[in-house]
């Protein structure tokens, strides 16, 4: 018999480092000496390798996100919607993923087109689509497009026969206000988006485009704004836009067997924020969209979302250097870092706020609150206002701040003649790059005049 005293002694056994949990990508972990690993791969070797600032985009968090939409919503059609952030990469995994793609710009569909993305897997949107853009659209044979305004009636009309048309939706307007700041809230009257329902102007539009042969009408599309963390509002937008559904139908005899609630699910920035998961939302929403077509004697409609923050955003993380630290007399503490508004402009355009972290050294030190600033000649360039960090900060300290995916490099600008950022993916424990800094040669390349 073993006794306990017989077994050999048991070296202590080291328990892999917890994840870090949300915002950060699942696959954030803490590593060695302050540093942070994502995918496996070091932060601050990446750091070193491509210089900063860096975005470093973790794969198999985008493809995990994709994939959760797909089994939450398995009949519906998911579009990932590329102003939230695109590149070849990411336009491959979400066509690997079975998504869709939403574009709203010849430069987004050209980009997806390169990529070998699947045309009839397209949908195009936009409130001023360009002749050009409209003429690609059809050229590249994009799946959906989203009439938006009266003029394009006419002018996609041009472009189609009878015999080959183009399936297009209508952009509505419900009448519900959602979304974390006034800039983005589009589901309302009075903005530039849409047509309203409420004042007959959906109405109008849609006999309009049924007039047209080469417009194969199949459905409404709205989207109500960004960054909505309830069901609510979007409870409230399928109810006019089946209703409108059934309107349609009394009046012209068409049941159109389309419904497109746009995107704009919620994330998280700070560790307590709210976000709108897929399967809360998929179980509201199809449950809803049943009872409230059978109580209009409507079939179903096939549902299509666009979400692009709550696929991207999640997946990425930026990381600056320190250039300076300042201590005013005023008792406030602003960390400089090399990047700014130029990257992120986010802070500066919504107040958004965001996690930071110190990476690359343990930080011992206790905390204060620091203002984490840019490098841009404004004082507005703020990346965080009041974020803890350790009061040794100091010039060549790393920090990095999660949720970084959506809407940073996307929107980001040359100002001050700086160039835009690196964007590199982690995938397996491998770290490669999808997309070079910007160079002063590159920005200095479109000076033709003197
Ligand atoms: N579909 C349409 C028609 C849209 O206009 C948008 C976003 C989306 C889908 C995707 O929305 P998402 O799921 O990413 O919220 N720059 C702002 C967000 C602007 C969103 C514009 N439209 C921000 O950084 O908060």
């Amino acid at each position: 018999m073993t006794t306990l005293s017989d077994l050999p002694e048991l070296s202590p056994v080291r328990s892999a480092p917890r994840p870090l949990g949300s915002p950060w990508p699942a696959s954030a972990r803490p590593g060695r000496d302050g540093d942070l690993t994502l995918g496996g791969v070091s932060l601050r070797e990446a750091a070193e390798r491509f210089g900063t600032p860096l975005y470093v985009l973790d794969e198999d968090e985008v493809r995990r996100r994709a994939r959760a939409y797909r089994r939450a919503l398995p009949h519906a059609d998911v579009l990932y919607a590329a102003k939230a952030f695109l590149c070849t990469a990411m336009a491959e995994w979400i066509a690997a993923e079975g998504l869709g793609l939403d574009v709203c710009s010849a430069g987004e569909l050209s980009l997806a087109a390169a990529a070998g993305f699947p045309p009839e897997r397209i949908l195009l949107h936009g409130n001023a689509k360009t002749p050009e853009e409209l003429r690609l659209a059809r050229r590249l044979r994009v799946g959906r497009i989203v009439i938006d305004n009266l003029a394009e009636v006419p002018r996609l009309a041009a472009l189609t026969a009878a015999d080959t048309p183009q399936r297009v939706l209508v952009r509505v307007l419900p009448g519900v206000a959602a979304g974390h700041h006034s800039a983005v809230r589009t589901g309302v009257d009075g903005q530039k988006f849409g047509f309203s329902i409420a004042a007959g102007e959906a109405a109008e539009v849609i006999r309009r485009i049924l007039a047209q042969p080469g417009l194969r009408l199949t459905g409404l599309h709205c989207h109500l704004g960004s960054q909505i963390t309830d069901t609510a509002p979007y409870l409230t937008a399928l109810d006019r836009l089946v209703d409108l559904l059934a309107l349609i139908r009394d009046r012209h005899g068409v049941e159109l067997p389309e419904l497109d609630l746009g995107g704009g699910h919620g994330v998280r920035y700070l560790p307590d924020d709210p976000e709108l998961a897929p399967e809360r939302f998929a179980a509201e929403i199809t449950t809803r969209l049943a009872a409230r077509c059978a109580e209009n004697g409507l079939a179903v409609p096939k549902l299509t979302i666009e979400p692009g923050r709550a696929i991207a955003a999640p997946a990425a993380v930026a990381v600056y250097r320190v250039l300076s630290v300042k201590h005013t007399a005023d008792g406030h503490a602003f960390a400089a870092v090399d990047g700014g508004m130029s990257d992120n402009p986010r802070p500066a355009l919504y107040g958004s706020a965001y996690t930071v972290r110190l990476l690359g050294r343990p930080g011992t030190a206790p905390t204060r609150p620091f203002d984490v600033v840019g490098r841009h000649c404004e004082a507005g360039d703020i990346l965080a206002r009041n974020t803890p960090l350790p009061t040794d900060l100091r010039p060549g300290d790393l920090l990095t701040t999660p949720t970084a995916g959506a809407y940073h490099l996307s929107m980001s600008s040359t100002y001050n003649l700086t160039g835009r950022p690196p964007v590199a993916t982690v995938h397996a424990g491998h770290l490669r790059l999808l997309i070079r800094r910007e160079t002063l040669t590159d920005l200095h390349t479109r000076e033709v005049g003197h």
